[in-house]
């Protein structure tokens, strides 16, 4: 973890964006329409609401899509927390060579977050961790 992360999203992996999102609507949130990140091999939805920490909905588009794996072992759950930073090669460098952070796979960009660069690391201890760039 760096000191300058800035909270940005949950990540949900579910089985059906649909049946998920009906349940936070239900609860006053708002959805976004559902976009497919074909890098990823999914379909992302955000869900947001004021004063509440923002959502994100990932369903795999078939099983070879990356997420089948935590959604066999966790069912629909949360498993990433997703930080937003200044520079991501930096924080990358960092995580990575002065933490010990295990990368997925070096930034690139998300169809889903305006083509900004973003990467995922796992560390034992933290669970998986996203990085999102600015801008
Ligand atoms: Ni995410």
């Amino acid at each position: 973890m760096l000191s300058n992360f800035r909270f940005h999203h949950i990540g949900y992996v579910t089985d059906s964006i649909e049946h998920t999102a009906a349940l936070y609507l239900k609860a006053g949130y708002q959805a976004t329409s559902r976009i497919e990140d074909e890098i990823q091999g999914v379909y992302i939805c955000f869900l947001t609401k004021d004063g509440f920490p923002r959502i994100e909905l990932i369903e795999p588009v078939s099983e070879v899509s990356s997420v089948n794996k935590i959604l066999k072992k966790s069912g629909v759950a949360p498993y990433h927390v997703c930080y937003e930073v200044d520079d991501i090669n930096e924080a990358f460098d960092k995580l990575v060579d002065e933490q010990g952070y295990i990368p997925l796979f070096r930034p690139v960009e998300a169809i889903a977050l305006d083509n900004k660069l973003i990467c995922y690391l796992y560390k034992k201890e933290i669970g998986f961790i996203e990085l999102v760039n600015k801008d």
